[in-house]
């Protein structure tokens, strides 16, 4: 490994035991062969190389081997295969709890902890007064750490961390139970040292990885998925994941389908909703939307009204549109109605739409098609790649100066 290098993985692979019973732990120290033990592979082949000053983000699903990964590098864990190489001093806020005594004050455990980040004794008094001092936990700092709070005990664990000048900063998720001042401090802080320092940090938010990450690594089930730059690991990463809830959609779907199947069974019945279908399957944000009904009457009914809800993948409704609310009066069957969305202002995701035919007081409904169609919207980037818009929708706006 050569100067410019602060991390390398070389096909690093780790194994766990797994007991189906406590008694098998003790069966394997004393009766080997024995007992009943799986092994799991919780990393496959890791190969790794970081750059000195590069911020890596780290992603994946729960379980997939992130904090197995981070912890390896920070020494708290053995790889079962592979070489590993760490060029520098480590700083590590793992999970919450790990290199902290619960029974020592905080004024204890910044020395404890320090030492065990290789600070020497003196060092740790010199810096002493900036950590208490960015943890911001007034007189707690005396008390022992088992009365903090989780976001205390965030703060006190951060604020070492970031004060030993440590070559690589290893940051597992842990910021996340910190307050939103205290997590925009540590942003501050990491962004800070950013330049001097590597920096591996795993978190849920995708949104932080892309703005903040030079490189994310997208670990799945203890591999390398994808690895490289960030907007394009992310999208893969949440690409992913949207698929697989389109996966569930569907089925939810074929379900809502079979019911219209029996509806349309139904001699009663006055209107029915065919199909609905969108003009394109993926939209860009800004462009407009053409979703089309196609209806057949059985009965002819002179007044109703036209219906379309806009749901996201969590199944929140978005928005919804009605010719009843719109106060657009029909008059007589049309077997196809469209409805057009002139520059979109849909935020990045994949919307279903549901349909549905009603009186003219949206009273009752006379037929209704649940997931009728679903459709993706990619949302533009700006000059430096970071998406124009995020949440839940996007007003149209202008900056006055
Ligand atoms: N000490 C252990 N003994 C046995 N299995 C373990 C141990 N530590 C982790 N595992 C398993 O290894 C896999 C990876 O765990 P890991 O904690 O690295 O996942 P993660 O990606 O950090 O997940 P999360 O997003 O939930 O934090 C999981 O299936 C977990 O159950
Ligand atoms: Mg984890």
């Amino acid at each position: 490994m050569g100067e410019d290098w602060a991390i390398s993985l070389k096909n690093v692979s780790k194994c766990f035991k797994r007991y189906p019973r406590p008694v098998d732990r003790l069966k394997e120290t004393f009766l080997p062969g024995k007992s009943t033990v799986d092994t799991f592979w919780a990393l496959k082949n890791i190969n790794l190389e970081i750059p000195k000053g590069q911020t890596v983000g780290v992603v994946g699903q729960n379980g997939s081997g992130k904090s197995t990964l981070l912890q390896i590098i920070a020494g708290t864990l053995t790889p079962t295969l592979g070489e590993l190489q760490v060029n520098g001093r480590v700083g590590a806020l793992l999970e919450l709890g790990s290199g902290f005594n619960p029974e020592f004050t905080g004024r204890q455990n910044v020395f404890f902890y320090g030492r065990l980040l290789g600070l020497s004794q003196q060092e740790i008094e010199q810096r002493f007064d900036d950590i208490a001092g960015f943890a911001e936990i007034g007189d707690f700092i005396e008390q022992p750490v088992k009365t903090y709070s989780s976001g205390m005990f965030v703060r006190l664990a951060f604020s070492v961390v970031a004060q030993v000048n440590a070559d690589i900063l290893i940051i597992d998720e842990a910021l996340s139970v910190g307050d939103m001042y205290f997590q925009k401090k540590c942003i501050e802080k990491m962004k800070s040292l950013k330049k001097q320092t590597s920096i591996l940090y795993v978190s849920h938010s995708i949104t932080s990885v892309r703005n903040f990450c030079d490189r994310a690594i997208w670990i799945k089930e203890g591999e390398v998925e994808k690895d490289g730059e960030c907007s394009f690991v992310c999208e893969a990463y949440e690409d992913s994941f949207i698929q697989r809830q389109a996966q569930n959609d569907a089925i939810n779907k074929q379900n809502e389908t079979n019911k219209i199947t029996k509806n349309i069974d139904n001699q009663e019945q006055e209107v029915v909703i065919r199909e609905v279908t969108t003009n394109k399957s993926t939209y860009l944000s800004g462009e407009d939307i053409t979703i089309t009904l196609n209806l057949d009457f059985i009965k002819p009914i002179q007044y109703y009204g036209v219906g379309i809800l806009i749901r996201n993948e969590a199944g929140d409704l978005v928005t919804l549109f009605n010719t009843v609310r719109d106060d657009v009066v029909i008059e007589k069957p049309h077997e196809v109605i469209k409805l057009c969305i002139p520059n979109n202002n849909f935020t990045r995701g994949t919307y279903f739409i549901f349909a549905s035919i009603v009186d003219d007081h949206i009273l009752y409904p006379y037929d209704k098609l649940d997931f009728s169609a679903n459709f993706f919207v990619d949302v533009k980037k700006n000059n430096i790649g970071i998406p124009v818009a995020e949440g839940y929708f996007r007003a149209d706006h202008n900056w006055i100066f």
